[in-house]
C-alpha cells in the first residue's frame, strides 16, 4: 500500500455519480487535453450520464481530451450491445456535441497482436485511469492471478465474466475472451479511481481495500499507486473496517 493508503470516499447511492462527474468535469477543466482510461459496465453509466449533463451545460469539455478504452471483449460482433466499445458511444460519446478522440481496442482486426500492442502504446502515459471492480476482484479485464506488471493483452475469461457477458450486458453470443490494458499501463497512470457501487460489490472491496495485497484480488494491487482513489457508495463501503 502507499504510504497513505487510498483514499476512499463514501457517498449516498443518490448523489454518487454525479460526485464522480463533478470531480471527472474539475479534472478536465484543469487539463482540457485529459488522456484518460474509461470502463464500461453497469457502475459507470450514471456518471457518463452527468457528465455528458456537465459538458451540456458548459461545465467543462471532452474535446480536447483522448479517451482511450480499458477493455473489449473478443468474438463479440462490431455493434454488438455488449461490446465496450459501443456502450461508451452510446453511453457518453454521442450525446457530447464535439466527442474526445476515442481510442477503441481493435479487436476485429486481421492482426489482433498487433492491435493490441498498438493500444498499449495508446494506454501509455494516462493521465487518469478510471476503473470498475469485477466481482471476483478482477480489473479491467486482469483476471484473478495478473501480474502487477502485465501489458495490455488478450487474456481467457473466467466463466463467472463470460457469464455476465450476455446475462448481464446482453451479448448476442458469448465472447470468447477478452483484451486489457494491463496493470503495468494502470500503475504508471497519474491517478486512478476505483468506481464501486452497490451491495454485492461489498464483500470484494472490503478484499481489494483491507485483503491481502495480492494477484488473487487484482484490485488489490491498485494499492501500489500512490494516488489511488476510490469512489463507493454505501452500500458498497457497507464492509469496510477502516474507514
Ligand atoms: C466487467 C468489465 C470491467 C468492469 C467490471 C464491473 O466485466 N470487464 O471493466 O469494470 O466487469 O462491471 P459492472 O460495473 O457492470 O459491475
Amino acid at each position: 500500500m502507499s504510504a497513505n493508503g487510498p483514499r476512499v470516499l463514501v457517498v449516498p447511492q443518490v448523489g454518487w455519480a454525479a460526485a464522480v462527474a463533478a470531480e471527472l468535469a474539475a479534472r478536465l477543466v484543469e487539463r482540457p487535453s485529459l488522456r484518460v482510461c474509461l470502463p464500461t459496465g453497469g457502475t459507470p453509466t450514471p456518471v457518463y450520464a452527468a457528465l455528458a449533463k456537465a459538458v451540456r451545460a458548459g461545465r467543462c469539455s471532452l474535446a480536447a481530451a483522448t479517451v482511450v478504452l480499458l477493455d473489449e471483449w473478443v468474438g463479440l460482433a462490431p455493434g454488438d450491445p455488449a461490446r465496450c466499445d459501443v456502450r461508451l458511444q452510446g453511453e457518453l460519446l454521442d450525446h457530447l456535441e464535439t466527442p474526445p478522440a476515442f481510442v477503441r481496442i481493435g479487436v476485429d482486426a486481421a492482426d489482433l497482436a498487433a492491435a493490441v500492442a498498438r493500444h498499449d502504446a495508446a494506454a501509455a502515459g494516462l493521465d487518469l485511469a478510471v476503473v470498475g471492480l469485477g466481482m471476483n476482484g478482477h480489473i479491467g479485464f486482469n483476471e484473478p492471478g495478473s501480474s502487477p506488471s502485465g501489458a495490455t493483452r488478450v487474456v481467457a475469461l473466467q466463466p463467472v465474466t463470460i457469464t455476465a457477458a450476455t446475462a448481464q450486458y446482453g451479448a448476442r453470443s458469448a465472447p470468447s475472451g477478452g483484451v486489457t490494458v494491463g496493470f503495468a499501463r494502470l500503475l504508471a497512470a497519474q491517478e486512478v479511481w476505483l468506481l464501486v457501487t452497490g451491495e454485492r460489490k461489498a464483500a470484494v472491496l472490503r478484499q481489494a481495500l483491507e485483503g491481502p495485497e495480492d494477484a488473487a484480488c487484482p484490485a488489490s494491487l491498485l494499492r501500489r499507486h500512490p494516488r489511488l482513489t476510490v469512489f463507493a457508495d454505501e452500500a458498497a463501503a457497507a464492509q469496510l473496517r477502516g474507514i
